[in-house]
């Protein structure tokens, strides 16, 4: 049995990354500043893990976190494009200097690996489809930017300290948990639970924007994996966690008219600052290094999110 520490375990994937260690009879610790994050995604486990309330920018707080701890998942961070872009320090603060020190404490702790949520967000507007991790990236918002910076400073620790580190760039993740009600969530969430109630959901742009939709369970395989990959496979390296299929908004919107029962028609609005118009990942390299496979296809995973949100409603 191993001890992991999730930083962010409050939010949507760490605390869906909790739920799957327990499962698998693992230890798990957390942090969460609840920020972002919420104490009720953790509700159910949290008399089963050794969760503490605390901020990734106390140093002391991760030093105490990162005790005794075999492998870090590093979720926590403030994770929209959006509010960085109206924030800028804000975001800095929590995406890089966050980073930092989660990176010393785990250093210093001699934590065996540590595993980023860096971004797909990282390779920007570039036209060139699919992004490969060899692309040169060109990140736009202020978060793109953060992202890709403790990206660099993952294999800054492995390169100057040998601290084993592994970036996954995720491309839209989404599934149970996702919080629908800051005017920051992530699209589906929100387009999920407004059509759900009979709300028209609103389009920033034309609609032709994509996306490389990721459901949940995907993610949480991926760094599982990250943990368990051979060291000089994936050591100080980056990697893309997708399925390798894009689709627009309007094709979203109309799958989840026929999954939600909404007949309306959605609003379309001003496109949104810092945003890039398609994203589609090349998994091959994760497939290759980690043995990645997308086993819930997006049709599928948004059945079963539209299932869980109509549970909760
Ligand atoms: C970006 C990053 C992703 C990161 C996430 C964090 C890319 C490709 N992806 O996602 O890696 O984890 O930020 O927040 O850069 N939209 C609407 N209506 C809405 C909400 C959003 O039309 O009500 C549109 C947005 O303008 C955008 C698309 O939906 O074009 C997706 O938006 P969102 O879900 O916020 O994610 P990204 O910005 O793509």
């Amino acid at each position: 049995m191993s001890l992991y520490l999730i930083t962010g375990i409050g939010g949507f994937i760490g605390s869906s990354i909790a739920r799957s260690l327990l499962e698998r009879g693992q230890q798990v610790r957390g942090v969460d500043n609840f920020s972002t994050g919420k104490r009720e995604n953790i509700s159910e486990i949290v008399d089963r893990i050794d969760f503490r309330e605390a901020d990734i920018l106390n140093l002391d707080a991760m030093h105490q976190a990162c005790n005794g701890v075999d492998f870090v998942f590093h979720e926590a961070a403030i994770p929209s494009v959006p509010k960085s872009v109206k924030d800028p320090l804000g975001s800095n603060q929590a995406n890089i200097d966050g980073t930092v020190n989660v990176l010393v404490a785990a250093r210093d702790a001699k934590v065996k690996r540590v595993v980023y949520a860096a971004s797909s967000s990282a390779y920007g507007d570039t036209p060139t489809l699919p992004k490969h991790e060899e692309m040169k990236p060109d990140p736009i918002s202020p978060y793109a930017v953060a992202k890709l910076a403790s990206e660099h400073y993952m294999t800054s620790f492995y390169r100057c300290y040998g601290l084993e580190t592994v970036s996954l760039r995720y491309f839209n993740i989404f599934g149970p948990r996702q919080d629908p009600s800051s005017p920051y969530s992530g699209v589906l969430a929100k387009f999920i639970t407004s059509m759900l109630r009979g709300e028209q959901p609103t389009i920033f742009g034309d609609g032709e924007q994509s996306r490389d939709f990721t459901y949940i369970d995907n993610a949480v395989a991926a760094n599982l994996l990250a943990c368990e990959a051979p060291k000089d496979q994936v050591a100080g390296q980056v990697f893309n966690i997708a399925t390798g299929r894009r689709l627009s908004l309007n094709e979203t919107l109309q799958l989840l008219r026929e999954l939600t029962g909404y007949s309306g028609q959605p609003k379309y609005g001003a496109e949104r600052k810092g945003d890039i118009k398609h994203s589609l990942a090349d998994i091959s390299r994760a497939e290759a290094a980690l043995g990645y496979k997308p086993s819930v296809h997006f049709e599928e995973g948004l059945r079963r999110t539209v299932g869980w949100y109509r549970e909760q409603s």
